[in-house]
């Protein structure tokens, strides 16, 4: 019998703060009408210094789990999609799984610039029809303001910060991720790309002196690469699902600049109205923009159990990724006030017990020192 997996739970999660294109005209030589005419955007929402990319990815996944009324004891899986990770390591999906209580849980972060999601959604699936996990949690979360250079007017009006998550189940009832395909092009890496900070470039006064840690990118590349595989991706996925274009009901495209998404819709003509965008308010958010764009879009009742939706990204690598997707949730009703309150004791159990683990670590290095010092204190003397 073949495993299918299905998304059972979304969540998503934005920092309050906005910046409008008016604001960034203060900050850099830009007007409001370049930024949306060259690319739809009209604001983002950029993170204050606490709000880091494992407390986003955190909320958007408490918000997936809520929703399917999962115990996070049942989580086999944990991986989250990031370029903006909280450190180089540990991963952030470990911290994710630290603060879930998702105890019986592996966890990792996948790096495939703005495709993380759906190829982060690929290896769930993948995962969960090997029979090798039954409950996997995906989440795409990105604080990409921390690494734009925002004197920079060519990146740092394109890009915000958010999260958004999916959690899948394995189930013998046919739907779900139907078909992923999975691309890459590492011929265009330097097209995007943060040159410091890693083994080529390790972090110094030098390469921080010379910018190294900021986004550089060559717009009129990237566009071209990408109004190339977005189509060309789409259409992959859909033949492999067994459909025609037309059975289409929802393309939810990577979030990046509406020039790109119009072309790829035309291209595969895809009436606007089966086309989801909502850069306009959150520019693009990286591996989180199409998990973003699915929680929108079921608040906004445009997925219906039994639609078609096909997501498509692409970015840095170079990197696309699709899919395709029988939709089988229903909309759950708002969470029963003793659910909600479970849940919260639920979190506050796990960071005591985390709490509890830190403290006892502590405490068995210290004695294990003392006991050390007592042992070879008679040799010593
Ligand atoms: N405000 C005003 N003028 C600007 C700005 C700005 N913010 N940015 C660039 N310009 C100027 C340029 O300097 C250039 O001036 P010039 O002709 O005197 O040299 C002019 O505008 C046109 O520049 P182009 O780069 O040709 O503008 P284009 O129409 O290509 O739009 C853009 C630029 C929006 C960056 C577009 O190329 C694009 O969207 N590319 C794809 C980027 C993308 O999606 N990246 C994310 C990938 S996902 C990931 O993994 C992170």
């Amino acid at each position: 019998m073949p495993r299918y997996a299905h998304i059972i739970g979304w969540g998503k999660s934005v920092p309050p703060n906005i910046l409008t294109n008016a604001d960034l005209a203060k900050k850099v030589d830009t007007t409001d009408e370049w930024i949306r005419e060259r690319t739809g955007i009209q604001q983002r929402h950029i993170a204050s210094s606490k709000e880091t990319t494992a407390l986003l990815a955190l909320h958007a996944a408490r918000d997936a789990v809520e929703v399917a009324d999962v115990n996070p004891q049942d989580i086999d899986l944990v991986i989250v999609a990031t370029a903006t990770p909280e450190y180089p390591f540990p991963a952030t999906a470990c911290l994710v799984q630290n603060a879930l209580g998702a105890e019986r849980a592996g966890a990792f972060d996948l790096e495939a610039g703005c495709s993380g999601f759906v190829y982060a959604l690929a290896t769930a699936t993948a995962l969960i029809r090997s029979e090798m996990y039954n409950t996997v949690l995906v989440v795409g979360a990105e604080t990409l303001s921390r690494i734009l250079d925002w004197s920079d007017r060519a990146t740092c009006v394109l890009f915000g910060d958010g999260a958004g998550a999916v959690l899948l189940r394995g189930s013998d009832q046919p739907g779900g991720v139907l078909s992923t395909i999975l691309g890459s092009d590492g011929s265009g890496g330097e097209l995007l790309m943060v040159p410091g900070g890693g083994s080529k470039h390790p972090a110094g006064p030098d390469t921080v002196l010379s910018k190294q840690h900021f986004v550089k990118m060559n717009g009129r590349e990237v566009y071209r690469f990408a109004t190339r595989v977005m189509a060309q991706a789409s259409r992959q996925a859909v033949d492999k699902a067994g459909w025609q274009l037309e059975q289409i009901d929802l393309f939810l495209p990577h979030q990046a600049n509406v020039r790109i998404i119009d072309s790829a819709a035309k291209s595969l003509k895809i009436p606007p109205d089966k086309v989801f965008v909502n850069l306009e308010r959150y520019g693009n958010t990286s591996a989180a923009s199409i998990p973003i764009a699915l929680c929108e879009a079921l608040d906004a009742g445009k997925i219906k159990t039994g639609n078609n939706l096909v997501m498509v990204g692409f970015g840095a690598g170079l990197t696309w990724a699709s899919c395709a997707i029988k939709w089988t949730a229903a909309q759950p009703g708002a969470p029963a006030p003793q659910r909600a309150a479970a849940s919260r004791l639920r979190y506050i159990w796990s960071g005591i017990k985390s709490f509890g683990f830190q403290l006892s670590r502590h405490i068995d290095a210290a004695v294990s020192k003392t006991l050390d010092v007592i042992e070879r204190k008679p040799s010593d003397e």
